[in-house]
């Protein structure tokens, strides 16, 4: 046998040198959620581990990440529901707590990267991205909704916007306001291929943001987001993107959609996230708990192999655990 595929394995030292993809901490997203209040931290039942955090705790959980080296938050608003409305007003409403929240964070952290959220849903009574009316969701009406939002968390001082609505022309319009208000320097994270998952569900209890279905209201979001049998259309979607001026492309949820996310890393440029989404991250703690999985072993695994696949950037509900694991390490 003159190939020996086994020499290169034989230890830890060895197989350091050989290795092909090492996770960083530096290319991690956390998630937050957060509520208006004080004092306020609630776990979020089907995302353990995973709460509801008022501003003030917010600056606290802020401040421990950046002790672990993780600098790059995306932050997702629960909104009362006096607040929502069909038109999702209060989402550009200037003293709305999630653009406080921003402006705090900054104030205290300017080194934290902040990525918002562009979308109506968690603001509006029908739970959907874009505006209903006659029983459909309305494109080029949600635009300027979009774009209100957009200029107004740029104006908070959120560094990246990630609109996750999956509205076409988004990008391109929300870039132009970005532009004419002055903002040239506030980056997109476009959610390029986000697919109709029935993996978001732990995300939409943490917010209370499901579509809520009637007569005259779509019951998921099949017309918009992307049917989980496509990968070909991710390519359209990533095209119109990178014409539209977006600075990163996201392919979500991250597991099921590996080829996906290998696809774009192979013919985009640009820089490629992935978002390892709400119930992708319950399932792996869900087994865990249950003693069924290692997480210490299986969660680092599962991290490692979407960086594997072609994500530079990865959006996960365990970057705090895996910037732990890290440092201890
Ligand atoms: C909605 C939005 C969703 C997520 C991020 N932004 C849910 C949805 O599209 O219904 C899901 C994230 C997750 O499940 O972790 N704009």
């Amino acid at each position: 046998m003159l190939r020996r595929p086994r020499r290169n394995r034989q230890s830890t030292a060895i197989r350091g040198l050989v290795r092909e993809t090492v996770l960083a901490t530096d290319h991690l997203v956390y998630p937050l959620f957060l509520i208006d209040g004080k004092n306020i931290r609630q776990e979020v039942p089907s995302l353990p581990g995973n709460f509801r955090l008022s501003i003030d705790e917010a600056l606290i959980e802020i401040e421990s990440c950046l002790s672990l080296g993780l600098t790059n938050f995306i932050l997702f608003p629960a909104i009362a529901e006096e607040h929502k409305d069909k038109m999702a007003t209060h989402s550009y409403h200037p003293n709305n707590f999630y653009l406080q929240a921003a402006r705090q964070i900054k104030q205290r952290f300017p080194e934290a990267c902040l990525i918002s959220d562009v979308a109506m849903d968690p603001y509006s009574i029908d739970g959907h991205d874009g505006v209903v009316r006659a029983g459909k969701i309305q494109n080029n009406e949600t635009l300027p909704i979009l774009a209100r939002m957009a200029v107004a968390q740029a104006e908070a001082g959120f560094d990246i916007l990630g609109p996750s609505d999956m509205m076409d022309g988004r990008v391109g319009y929300m870039r132009e306001a970005l532009d004419q208000a002055g903002f040239t320097d506030t980056g997109i994270m476009s959610y390029t291929a986000k697919y109709a998952s029935a993996f978001y569900g732990p995300f939409r209890d943490a917010l209370d943001s499901a579509p809520r279905a009637s007569e005259d209201i779509p019951k998921d979001k099949k017309t918009y987001q992307m049917d989980p049998a496509n990968q070909r259309e991710a390519l359209i979607e990533a095209e119109l993107d990178t014409q539209e001026g977006a600075d990163f492309l996201m392919v979500k949820p991250a597991l099921n959609y590996l080829d996906v996310i290998h696809l774009l890393k192979t013919n985009f440029e640009l820089p490629i996230a992935a978002y390892h989404v709400s119930g992708e991250c319950a399932m792996l703690t869900a087994a865990c708990r249950n003693g069924w999985l290692v997480y210490e072993e299986a969660m680092p695994e599962t991290l490692t192999s979407i960086h594997r696949a072609g994500a530079d950037v990865i959006i996960t509900y365990f970057a705090k655990d895996y910037a732990r694991l890290k440092m201890s390490r």
